[in-house]
């Protein structure tokens, strides 16, 4: 089971082809040379590789920091790394606890809070790895629509007040994978509310929350000071995926547990890539949120030229909404006779790949199919203009 759900992530974080039977039907037959709007991948000019390179030198002569960065250690992960995110997140280091990325933290909520075939609600359109972590525990799912303003909290209160059940609630509410809208502050208090009420888990996956480039922050402290919530987030979005290194914000009970099971699965994530980290979070406080800002500033400038180009080259064949933060857009076909699955098989021979929005469609309802997932975090301005001049083609 883990060596399919390995290969399932390799193969779709690369974008490349999926295993049959996966469910996505759109990155099969991608043209040689077609411009990729796939995945939420970081910019590469966005990696801080020079800093990185530093930090790894000065390491390798600091004989006894290099020994305990080969050493075992323990399993909530580094003490100043811990603190470091403590202090981010505005709660007791105790509560943090260092995973091997986002999808790691995900594997371990479910299997901690998910018992075996209960029902979890999930956003509808959802990011469809998680359902696939969530095949650990259940296939039972409860999708609910996600609104302009997010996981529409109101369904889900009527669902449960008409007595269905739930062990869990899983949302991401800062830019959306895949319809890139926040949940709104007002929405975050009501979804905890419900969930204290109900004895539900809140499992809020947050891995762009990082990357605002416009808007309000909607705030996370109403998750973090609540003991319903799993709080989920990753440096894959900001430093790079291939660290393999996140965090989990837990209520002081669940810390334990998830600690036990840790134990019997990989022990702690490695204690390299965590000296590392730490060395380069914690050695210049201004340093994450500078490298952080240098890429919401060219991910604002990417967002804006897809927008307009969509508008200048396809104009009315889309409604959009310019992202606030992110690394998708998520426009929604204007001309219902259009058939998404053509114009896709078109677009692709014409050069350009997307993913289309039925992959993360969570329930048989078609909406979903009417929208497409453009990423446009990893792609130069050039290449989004060739894009949609390729997409346009297409229509
Ligand atoms: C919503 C969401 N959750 C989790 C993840 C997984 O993060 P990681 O690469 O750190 O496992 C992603 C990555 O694309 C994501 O979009």
């Amino acid at each position: 089971m883990t060596a399919v759900l390995n290969q399932d992530l390799t193969v779709l974080s690369q974008g490349l082809t999926v295993p049959k039977g996966f469910g996505d039907t759109t990155l099969v037959a991608a043209t040689p040379g077609a411009i990729r709007l796939l995945g939420g991948i970081p910019a590469p000019e966005a990696l801080p590789v020079e800093d990185i390179g530093r930090a790894s030198a000065e390491l390798w002569q600091d004989r006894d920091a290099a020994v305990a960065g080969l050493q075992y250690s323990q399993s909530h992960g580094f003490l100043a790394l811990r603190g470091w995110i403590a202090a981010r997140e505005g709660v007791d280091p105790r509560r943090i606890v260092i995973t091997n990325g986002g999808m790691h933290g995900l594997s371990l909520a479910v299997l901690t809070v998910v018992e075996r075939d209960a029902t979890v609600a999930v956003d509808d359109p959802v990011f469809p790895l998680f359902l696939r972590a969530l095949e650990l525990s259940t296939t039972r799912t409860l999708p609910v629509p996600v609104v302009a303003d997010g996981f529409d909290v109101e369904h889900l209160a009527a669902r449960l007040a008409a007595s269905d059940r739930i062990a869990a609630a899983y949302t991401v509410p800062d830019f959306h994978n895949p319809t890139q809208v926040t949940l709104s502050a007002q929405k975050r208090r009501a979804l905890i509310e419900l969930a204290e009420r109900y004895g539900f888990y809140v499992i809020v996956d947050n891995p762009y929350r990082e990357l605002r480039f416009a808007g309000e922050d909607q705030g996370v402290a109403v998750f973090n000071d609540s003991d319903r919530s799993i709080h989920v987030n990753t440096f894959t979005k900001t430093l790079g995926p291939g660290w393999r290194l996140g965090w989990l914000v837990l209520p002081d009970h669940l810390v334990d547990p998830v600690i036990r099971l840790r134990n019997r699965v990989d022990a702690h994530s490695a204690t390299v890539t965590q000296t590392l980290i730490e060395r380069l979070v914690t050695g210049d406080p201004q340093w994450f949120d500078r490298i952080v800002g240098a890429a919401n500033a060219l991910y604002r400038d990417r967002a804006q030229i897809l927008v307009d180009e969509l508008h200048a080259q396809l104009p009315g064949a889309f409604s959009t909404h310019a992202p606030e933060g992110g690394l998708f857009l998520w426009p929604r076909l204007t001309d219902d006779t259009v058939d998404p699955a053509a114009l896709y098989q078109r677009a692709a021979a014409n050069g350009v790949v997307y993913q289309q929005g039925e992959f993360f469609a969570a329930s048989p309802q078609r909406e979903s199919a009417r929208y497409l997932r453009f990423a446009y975090g990893d792609r130069t301005p050039d290449e989004l203009r060739e894009a949609v001049r390729r997409l346009a083609l297409a229509f």
